[in-house]
């Protein structure tokens, strides 16, 4: 190969991309059955208390023609959605019933980092138990979020496999819907006896996609709505790698917020692209008799040079709702706070990170990738704190990335404001806890580090980079 990357731009930084406007519906793609929409089960709190185990185990489940093995909590995949309201505590005992280790992070919540709180650097073994315990605090946003492993070196296996939630923070604030629906999307694929395939060398380095891409465990899964029907979806992007572009046909869609941090006003969804990780809030007013969410390939700026073989996906509906009698809820009223604009404040420090992967040529004929991605020049190292902030303050980020590919960087704890993409100036206000740096771009964020204090983590949410290194450690202090 003469030229292993190309260099072609690709429309993703401004977080729209243009695809084709004709849509078609072609449901039982492949000859695969089609699911039925279901809910992951609720655990939910009580009396401002939730207290519930998440036991990991191995499930066997019928996934459209195939039968095939993965990871659960709880028995499901996804596992249980969590809901709780602002000022709960929570009690998770994790039981990990796998013959690996493993850990939870609650991912876009607000809460503590150290202790038994959201603490990554957390080991659970295989057959044993830890208790987790977080207190949501009492000014927490309402909006969508999610949980998964966060065991470094096995995240992307584990999630891969199916070990993922929705976590859902309900307040007084949040609108009386049709119906309120979780829709968490991933991605895997199987061998022939039905047993979670590895990732490649190309899928390591590319982040890996997989060949089923499910909405809550299902293909391409059929529900019911009501005409007219005003409904929330909260969609949340599980996948290890995959971006999605989404749209909603059937229906009008305005997007709340993103990471459960809601936009200054409602904005059409129109093709918008989730990054792995992302979360989107949507409203949807039905006024067809079939709605669907639509889903379309985010082009991969490298795949033609790097022979990736994976599935291109045109107008694909992820799931579709047929409208059956008729609403009595048809409107609803959302509430947007304003959020606080950092591009008022002022920076007490201006750092930069630099992401970096090898590229073909490096990796030809190592045993391993490990350590390759790099942020600021290190893969990620248990005992090292790469960046120390001070409570309290207003941080500018400017985040660089020297690849050819573009990187979701993710933030636990605190949520970024994005100031600019390339340069050009971000005029929205929103908050977000992952922020895609385009190839060969850059991005500035601002983060104002508050109210916790402690160690936690930044890194790529193409979990196989994070695997490979592209990691670091900060601590507010
Ligand atoms: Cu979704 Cu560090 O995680
Ligand atoms: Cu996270
Ligand atoms: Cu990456």
């Amino acid at each position: 190969m003469s030229q292993v990357f190309s260099r072609r731009n690709l429309l993703v930084g401004a977080g729209v991309v243009a695809v084709g406007t004709g849509v078609t519906y072609y449901l039982n793609q492949g000859g695969n059955k089609v699911g039925s929409f279901t809910q992951p089960e609720v655990l939910a709190s009580n009396n401002g208390v939730l207290e519930a185990t998440l036991e990991l185990a191995t499930v066997s489940k019928q996934l459209g023609n195939a039968k095939v093995n993965m990871l659960s909590y709880n028995g499901t995949v996804p596992g249980p959605t969590i809901k709780v309201r602002p000022g709960d505590k929570v009690k998770l005992k994790l039981t990990n019933n796998l013959n690996q280790d493993t850990n939870l992070h609650t991912h876009g919540l607000f809460v503590h980092p150290n202790a038994n709180s959201d603490n990554p650097f957390i080991h659970v073994m295989a057959g044993e138990s830890f208790d987790y315990e977080f207190d949501i605090p009492a000014d927490h946003a309402e909006g969508t979020h999610w949980y998964h492993p966060h065991l470094h070196g096995q995240v992307a296996n584990q999630v891969f496999g199916g070990l993922y939630g929705a976590i859902v923070v309900e307040d007084d604030t949040t609108p009386k819907v049709s119906e309120d629906r979780v829709l968490v999307i991933s991605d895997a694929s199987f061998d022939s006896s039905g047993n979670l395939a590895e990732a490649n060398m190309m899928g390591l380095m590319m982040g890996r996609e997989g060949d089923y891409v499910m909405v809550n465990g299902e293909i391409q899964p059929q529900g019911k709505t009501k005409k007219q029907a005003v409904e929330r979806w909260r969609i949340v992007n599980a996948c290890v790698a995959r971006y999605l572009a989404l749209q909603v046909v059937g229906g009008e869609a305005k997007l709340l917020g993103l990471d459960g941090h809601k936009l200054a006003e409602a904005e059409d969804l129109q093709n918008r692209v989730l990054a792995p990780g992302n979360r989107a809030d949507v409203l949807v007013t039905v006024n067809t008799d079939k709605v669907s969410l639509i889903y379309n390939t985010v082009a991969h700026p490298d795949a033609g040079m790097m022979g990736m073989s994976s599935k291109e996906y045109t107008d694909y509906p992820l799931v579709t709702f047929i409208a059956e009698g008729a609403a009595t809820v048809i409107a609803a009223e959302v509430k947007f706070q304003p959020l606080p604009d950092l591009r008022k404040s002022s920076v007490s420090t201006r750092r930069k990170f630099t992401l970096a992967m090898p590229n073909h040529a490096m990796v030809m004929g190592a045993a391993t990738m490990e350590g390759m991605f790099t942020i600021n020049g290190e893969a990620f190292s248990h005992d090292k704190v790469n960046t120390t902030v001070s409570n309290n303050t207003v941080e500018e980020w400017s985040i660089v990335n020297t690849s050819t590919m573009q990187h979701p960087f993710h933030l636990h704890i605190w949520p970024m404001q994005l100031i600019s993409v390339n340069g050009e100036e971000v005029s929205t206000l929103r908050h977000q806890d992952i922020v895609t740096v385009p190839a060969n771009g850059n991005i500035v964020v601002r983060v104002n580090f508050h109210t916790h204090t402690g160690k936690t983590l930044y890194h790529c949410h193409i979990l196989d980079h994070e695997d490979l290194g592209m990691m670091g450690v900060i601590e507010s202090v």
